[in-house]
Formats: structure tokens, sequence, C-alpha cells
């Protein structure tokens, strides 16, 4: 069976690593999250020191950016951890400290550059699912399957309350997480460089009335009529 590029992109919180971690299983596929690596950049300017306020210091970045390995490991259970330089990071790279700085080191063109080169590395085999924000337009323009994945901001602000509360948070409002939904996407649609965007030929995914299930088999579908063409 041929081997395609799959790229997964769309706003944050819709489901997309989730269907595309699923789908990669599924077909046999190298899983990458794209997101993890900008997180892990940005883990590597805070240990650095590299970020005051909301600046990166891009001129000592450059310096170093060359000695930042990026990688990733599979651990006993079969899930994907982010390593940095040889250290797993996985945990602190989801944490509030590097959530809370990631969108402005992602808006760094010399870190763009360098996440593009390593991600299109990743992929030169084809045979990968990976998922982003630039996957389908700047990463993979040439991908056989780009989906843009999407769902109402008060779905989504809903599911990641969900979310909070089945860990234990009681704190945040509905309200407060609606915001912070609306103004991710506001930031990842007007960033400079390699803003959110549908591709032109991607197809759309709303699965504000979906459920996970439905999402899979939805995409298995587009995977099956792509490869057996
Ligand atoms: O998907 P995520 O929330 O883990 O992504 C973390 C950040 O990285 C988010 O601010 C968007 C950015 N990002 C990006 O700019 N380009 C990508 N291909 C993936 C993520």
């Amino acid at each position: 069976m041929k081997k395609i590029t799959i790229a997964v992109d769309g706003f944050s919180s819709c489901g997309k690593s989730t269907m595309s971690k699923e789908l990669a299983k599924r077909v046999g596929y190298v899983y990458v999250d794209t997101g993890a690596m900008y997180r892990g950049v940005t883990l590597f300017c805070l240990r650095n020191n590299l970020i005051n306020g909301d600046k990166v210091d891009e001129e000592a970045l450059a310096g170093l950016i060359g000695g930042i390995a990026i990688t990733f490991g599979i651990d006993d259970n079969g899930s994907q951890y982010l390593m940095l330089n040889g250290e797993n990071v996985e945990k602190e790279i989801r944490g509030m400290e590097v959530s809370g700085k990631v969108s402005i080191v992602a808006a760094v063109p010399l870190v763009r550059e360098a996440m593009v080169d390593l991600q299109r590395k990743m992929g030169e085999n084809k045979g990968v699912v990976m998922d982003g924000r630039d996957i389908g337009t700047t990463v993979f323009p040439d991908a056989e399957l780009k989906i843009f994945v999407t769902a109402s901001p008060q779905i989504r602000a809903q599911r990641r309350l969900d979310e909070m509360r089945s860990k234990g948070n009681t704190e945040v409002t509905f309200e407060e997480i609606l915001f912070n939904v609306e103004e991710r996407d506001r930031i990842d649609q007007t960033r400079a460089v390699s803003p959110l965007r549908k591709a032109d030929d991607a197809l759309v995914l709303d699965n504000s009335e979906m459920t996970i299930s439905q999402q899979d088999e939805w995409l298995m579908n587009e995977f099956k009529k792509r490869v057996e063409m």
C-alpha cells in the first residue's frame, strides 16, 4: 500500500492530537506532535533565561539553537514523550510555565525555521501523521491528506472545563476558559510568521457535534480514499 503524508492542523483544544494519534496507531504511521516541539524549545529558553516578559532574546537564542536537540521517545505503554537534549521533559512541557510562554517562542522566525526543517526530516519518508498549525500550509504543502479541525469556541471551552474538573480543578470558570480559548485563536491567526489558516486544499472537520469514535471513522475513511486512489 502506498505511504502518504497526513497534515492535521487547527485551533487549540479541538481534539487534533487525539484523532491524529489514533489514526497513526491504526495504520502503523509515525505520529509527530509539533506543538510539543515548540514547547521543548520554550523550556530550553526558560531554563537559559532567554525570556523576559513577552520578549525572547533572539540574539542569544541564535547562538544556542544549534545545540538544542529535540527528539521523541516511546514509553512502556507506547505513549510518546518529548526529549530535550536526551532528557524526558514531557511533564514539564505541559505545565503552566511553558504553556504561558510557548506562543511567543513559537512566533520567533529562527525557531520556526529550525522546527520546520526538523519536521520535514521526520516526514521525509512519508508514513507520518503530523499535527500542528502550519503543517498543510508550510511544512508539507504537498501532503496527500490535509485536515483542518475546528469546533465552536464554546464547545472547546466546555471540553477543557470538563477535563480540568476531572483532574480536580474546581477554581477556574467557564468564562475564564472561553476567554483564553478565544485569545489563543486570535494570537494563532494573527501571528506574522506562519499564522494558523486553512490550506486551500484541506478538508474541514467541524467536530462540535461529533463523538470521538465518529471522528476516528471519518478520518479513517478519508485515509482509505487517499491510499486506494
Ligand atoms: O498544540 P499545542 O497547544 O501543544 O501547541 C503549543 C503552541 O505551539 C501553540 O501556541 C501553537 C504553537 N504551534 C505552532 O505555532 N505551530 C505548530 N506547528 C504547532 C504548534
